[in-house]
């Protein structure tokens, strides 16, 4: 038999029964939309309980440590797969043959480029602009480019959407940084591997010829599949609700991208080097921990602590050894920073404030140092997770809109404002 959940009401009116909803992990859902034909809303800021939505694509245990893609754990994709596959899986909800990924992988390359008009509007911002507002423009601008001929409600031509955004973000992340670094915009290189692709279009010049680290690609493309989706988060909602009005899929994407731009999402790991820097040196560590400790100093140690994993991120566990890789690679390990960094790591890991309330690494504290490592800069850290992250909002997207029953997101409030009053003409206010 179906639970239910009965819903009584202390002024005796009749109690309504609920019935409760089971996916195929998770907590128990409580479906209440049977609430508003009777009269009731419910009230939830921060979406804390509340379900926006079914969704067969990612899931997260937090108290265990689980991410999962669409039933595949997160660590068999990192290590066996790559990001291509990772992105045709959260689209299709399979993992491609060998002649799907082929063909996949052929439609990515085929729309790399940018409109060559699209170079105009990142001449239109100045030099110093922040990557993330120039992504979100620019991300946004291509609803431009391509409105007139959308049908969203095609499989096919959402299809394409998803290609191009895939294959676009990286070029114009990277044209991001080359525009903040005065350097000339490098066109994409479709012999290349999608990680390497984004190297090349970030660190080659024309001047001289540019092979990208095989260990730093595959770093790359590791933390891409880390970074391609994570349910129902800020960013992700955001899409969903900009895209269930029907709206042209680029500026849904731009929209998604603003959300994730703000430090209590995407802009962590920038947190986490500026800590660094601000820490300097190694003998500082006991001081930043103290401080740390100390709830009237309002700071935390950054890169420490999830909000849904209350067990490491198995993200974190991944990255963390990814972030070695590459140290070792580029022969930093006795980098002063990078030596902190890992210093920082082993105190607190040991110590007994942390390990109580579960204060593991977060996946933005290794993120940030392997950026930096790779000499990406810390203002293009979040255009990195966004370039990533795209992936899974464009599946989010592309899944809400094949679902028939799908609704125009709307919610509610409680009015905390002044009764029903009577207009005053100007001449009379404040008298
Ligand atoms: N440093 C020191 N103490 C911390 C930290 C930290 N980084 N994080 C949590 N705590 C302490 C809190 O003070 C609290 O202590 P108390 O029980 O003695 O009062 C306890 O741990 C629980 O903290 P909450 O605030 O309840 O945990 P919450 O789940 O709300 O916060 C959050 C999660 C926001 C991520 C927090 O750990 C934090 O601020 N971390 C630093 C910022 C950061 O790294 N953010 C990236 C998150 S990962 C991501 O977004 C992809």
């Amino acid at each position: 038999m179906k639970k239910t959940a009965t819903l009584t009401f202390s002024d005796g009116s009749p109690s309504i029964e609920l019935p409760i909803e089971q996916g195929t992990y998770g907590k128990p859902v409580i479906d209440i939309r049977a609430l508003a034909a009777q009269g009731y809303f419910t009230h939830d800021p921060g979406f804390t309980a509340t379900s926006s939505c079914n969704s067969a694509i990612t899931y997260i245990d937090g108290d265990e440590g689980l991410l999962y893609y669409r039933g595949y754990p997160i660590e068999e994709l990192a290590y066996k797969s790559d990001y291509m596959e990772v992105s045709y899986l959260l689209l299709h909800g399979e993992l491609p043959t060998a002649e799907q990924k082929m063909a996949f992988v052929q439609s990515i390359r085929h729309h790399t480029m940018l409109h060559d008009q699209m170079e105009n509007v990142f001449r239109g911002f100045r030099r110093d602009a922040h990557p993330m507002a120039v992504m979100v423009s620019v991300t946004g601008a291509m609803s431009a480019f391509y409105h007139e001929d959308m049908n969203i409600f095609d499989p096919k031509q959402r299809e394409i959407v998803a290609h191009r955004l895939i294959a676009k973000v990286p070029t114009v992340a990277a044209w991001s940084f080359k525009y903040n670094e005065g350097q000339p915009f490098v066109y994409p290189q479709n012999r290349m591997s999608y990680a390497e692709n984004f190297m090349h279009m970030m660190f080659s010049t024309p001047c001289e010829p540019y092979e990208p680290n095989p260990v730093l690609a595959r770093a790359l493309d590791r933390i891409f599949i880390l970074h391609a989706d994570h349910e129902q988060n800020a960013s992700t909602s955001t899409v969903r609700l900009a895209g269930s009005s029907g709206a042209n899929p680029y500026a849904c994407m731009a929209s998604g991208m603003a959300s994730l731009w703000g430090p209590l999402h995407g802009g962590a790991n920038e947190a986490v080097l500026k800590m660094l820097d601000e820490m300097g040196d190694i003998s500082r560590i006991p001081e930043f921990i103290a401080r740390a400790k100390d709830k009237s100093s309002g700071f935390r140690l950054m890169g420490f602590g999830h909000r849904v994993y209350k067990n490491m991120d198995p993200r974190a566990r991944i990255i963390r050894e990814t972030c070695y890789e590459v140290l070792d690679e580029l022969d930093l390990r006795d980098d002063p920073q990078f030596k902190m960094a890992m210093e920082l790591e082993r105190i607190a890991m040991e110590d007994e404030y942390f390990i109580s309330r579960k204060l593991y690494p977060n996946v933005d504290f290794y993120s940030g140092i392997i950026f930096r490592a790779m000499g990406i800069p810390t203002s293009m850290f979040t255009a990195m997770f966004a370039l990533a992250r795209t992936a899974g909002w464009v599946a989010q997207w592309n899944e809400m809109l094949s679902d028939p029953a799908h609704k125009i997101g709307r919610p509610r409030q409680i009015y905390t404002g002044s009764t029903r009053r009577e207009f005053v003409p100007i001449d009379r206010r404040g008298a």
